[in-house]
C-alpha cells in the first residue's frame, strides 16, 4: 500500500506506509527488514504526537473491531493494545481466559471461530505456547498480531524498545547493548536481539550458561558470563526478568546469588558510562534483576518504554488495518463517511 495517514490528522498528513507491503499479520520480527522497521518507527512519531494531544484520538480505524485474546497474564501489553485501538477509534473486545469457556474445555480454534462469527478485524493474541498466533492466522480472516507466544517472539515489545532507544540516541548504529539475565526463557530477548542487530547495534548477552539457549550461533551477538567486565562499556543495559513460571528446574543456585552476579545493583549501575540507558520490559522484580533504587534513576527509561508501547501499537494496528486494508462491506461504509 502506498497509503497516507490523510484521515489521521491535519498536522502530520503524509506518512509513507509503502514498504510494509501487503503484510496482514505481525507474528514475528524475523521477516521484518530494516526499512520496514524504520518506517514503522517513523509512523510511530505521528502517533506519539496524537497521544500528546488534549484529546488523543483520531478516526483512523472507526468501524473496525480489535479483540485482545490473552491466554496468559499481562498488564501492560494488553492495556497498551486496548488503549492503542481506542485512540484509533476502533471498537475493542477483550477476552480473558479466566472467565471464558476455555475453562470448560473449548479449543483455541473453536474460540477463534466463535469470536470471528461476531465480526472482527484484528485479533491480538498472547499464549504460553510458541506458534499459537501463527496457527490462529491460518484459521481466521482477521489480522493477527502476536502479543507474546511462549519463549518465541514478542514483536511489539522489540519495536517499542527500538523506538525508545531511537528517541534517545537518534540511531542504534554502533550502540553497545547488553541484554542481561534469563535469555533462555525470554521471547522479549529473542525479538529484541533481532531488531537491535538489524538496526546496527552491537549486542552482548550477559547470563550464566544455564540461562542461555543451547546455541546463540544464529544471532550476531557476543556472549559474556561476567557482567562486571561488560558493565563499564555498555551504552544500554537491558535487564530481563527471571521467568520462573517457565523454569522446570533450578537454573540458578539461589536468587541472592543470581543478584550478586547478574543483578544491576547500585554499585554496578554507578559503573555504567555517563548517559547509559537502563531498560526493562516489565514486570520488574525489584531487588532481583534490578535494584529498586536503580529502576527509579533518571537514566532508567522503563516508564517511557510503556508510554511508547501505546504509540508503537497504534502504528502496528494502523499498518495492518488502515486505509486500503478494509474488508469489503466495511470499506464501503467507512468511505461513505458513515462508519
Ligand atoms: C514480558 C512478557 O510477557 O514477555 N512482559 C511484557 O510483555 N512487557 C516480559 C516478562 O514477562 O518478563
Amino acid at each position: 500500500m502506498s497509503g497516507t495517514t490523510r484521515d489521521l490528522t491535519e498536522a502530520s498528513s503524509t506518512v509513507d506506509t509503502s514498504s510494509f507491503g501487503d503484510r496482514r499479520h505481525l507474528l514475528t520480527v524475523s521477516d521484518l527488514e530494516r526499512p520496514e522497521i524504520e518506517q514503522l518507527l517513523e509512523l510511530t512519531d505521528t502517533f506519539v504526537e496524537v497521544s500528546n494531544r488534549a484529546i488523543p484520538k483520531v478516526p483512523a480505524l472507526r468501524g473496525r473491531t480489535v479483540v485482545t485474546l490473552f491466554f496468559e497474564d499481562s498488564t501492560r501489553t494488553r492495556l497498551s493494545f486496548e488503549t492503542a485501538a481506542k485512540r484509533l477509534s476502533a471498537d475493542t473486545m477483550s477476552f480473558a481466559v479466566s472467565s471464558s469457556s476455555v475453562n470448560k474445555g473449548e479449543s483455541v480454534r473453536d474460540t477463534i471461530e466463535t469470536i470471528e462469527a461476531m465480526g472482527i478485524d484484528a485479533v491480538v493474541v498472547r499464549h504460553k505456547s510458541s506458534g499459537v498466533p501463527a496457527q490462529i492466522a491460518g484459521w481466521t480472516n482477521a489480522a493477527v498480531i502476536n502479543a507474546g507466544d511462549g519463549w518465541h517472539q514478542h514483536p511489539t515489545q522489540a519495536l517499542l524498545d527500538a523506538y525508545t532507544l531511537r528517541s534517545h540516541l537518534g540511531s542504534l548504529d554502533g550502540v553497545r547493548i547488553s541484554i542481561v539475565g534469563d535469555v533462555k526463557h525470554s521471547r522479549v530477548a529473542r525479538s529484541d536481539i533481532e531488531v537491535f542487530t538489524k538496526l546496527g547495534a552491537e549486542v552482548t548477552l550477559v547470563a550464566p550458561p544455564t540461562l542461555l539457549p543451547p546455541s546463540t550461533a544464529p544471532w550476531d551477538v557476543r556472549v559474556s558470563h561476567d557482567f562486571d567486565s561488560v558493565v563499564g562499556s555498555t551504552d544500554v543495559c537491558y535487564l530481563l526478568r527471571m521467568q520462573r513460571e517457565r523454569m522446570t528446574e533450578a537454573l540458578v543456585p539461589t536468587l541472592r546469588e543470581y543478584t550478586a552476579h547478574y543483578g544491576l545493583t547500585s554499585a554496578r549501575a554507578d559503573r555504567l558510562p555517563d548517559g547509559a540507558l537502563i531498560m526493562h520490559p516489565g514486570p520488574m522484580n525489584r531487588g532481583v534483576e534490578i535494584a529498586g533504587e536503580v529502576a527509579d534513576r533518571p537514566n532508567a527509561v522503563i516508564t517511557e518504554q510503556v508510554a511508547n508501547g501505546v504509540a508503537v501499537r497504534m502504528a502496528v494496528l494502523f499498518l495492518v488495518l488502515g486505509p486500503g486494508r478494509a474488508s469489503g462491506a466495511k470499506n464501503e461504509i467507512s468511505s461513505n463517511g458513515a462508519g
